[in-house]
């Protein structure tokens, strides 16, 4: 059965930018390579993940690329309907309702981890919700144009080191520098 956490996954900027004029602000193969190898690995091999996203990042995501493959895509939005979207797309007017359709059902029982895609207010919402795990952070060490940015993390999250096989060491591509890093939300310690 899906663990009742999730993980959010994100790449940003120097002064966190996530995205501009509806795409990503940024050309970086294998950084894609890294989120769909994250998204889409599973220790069990009889299920697959799900990932939750708001409705424009799900349509910045090229066509024929979408609905991801390999992973249950759950589509939150409050102004588009079930037939806007392929069959096996799942619409959701909430991050509750999603959780909820993948907690304890039939649908979860087929899913190993839940990853949140963003944007923007996803992400935001994610961050404070007691479902929140892990935020799996590809921190670009250079300033892009950006439209759309990552909430501030609060001190509730602290770095863990990387795991999962996740490069430790700086990255380099098409000449930018970026660096995976891991924040995990601690548990609130109710000692007095
Ligand atoms: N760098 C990264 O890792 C990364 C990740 C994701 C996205 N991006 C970029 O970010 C941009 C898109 O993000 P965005 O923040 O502008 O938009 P978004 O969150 O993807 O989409 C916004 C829409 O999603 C729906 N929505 C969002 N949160 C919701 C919630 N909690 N409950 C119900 N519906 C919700 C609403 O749709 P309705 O208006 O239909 O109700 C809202 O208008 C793009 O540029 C994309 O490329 C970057």
């Amino acid at each position: 059965m899906v663990q009742n956490k999730f993980n959010l996954i994100v790449a940003a900027c120097e002064n966190s930018g996530i995205g501009f004029k509806d795409k990503l602000p940024w050309s970086l193969k294998n950084e894609l390579k890294h989120f769909r190898k994250m998204t889409t690995s599973t220790a069990d091999p009889m299920k697959k993940n799900a990932v939750i996203m708001g409705r424009l990042t799900y349509f910045a995501i090229p066509e024929s690329k979408r609905p991801l493959a390999n992973r249950l895509n759950i589509v939150l939005s409050n102004t588009t309907a079930a037939t806007d979207y392929p069959h096996d797309v799942i619409l959701c007017s909430s991050l509750n309702e999603a959780m909820t359709k993948l907690i304890g059902t039939d649908l979860g029982a087929n899913i190993e981890t839940i990853w949140i895609c963003g944007g923007s207010r996803v992400f935001n919402e994610a961050m404070s919700s007691d479902y929140c795990h892990r935020i799996y952070y590809t921190d670009i060490k250079a300033p892009f144009e950006c439209d759309v940015f990552f909430p501030n993390i609060s001190s509730a999250f602290k770095i863990i080191p990387n795991d999962e096989g996740i490069p430790t060491d700086e990255q380099e591509e098409n000449g930018v520098k970026y660096q995976y890093k891991i924040y995990e939300k601690q548990q609130l310690n109710n000692t007095f």
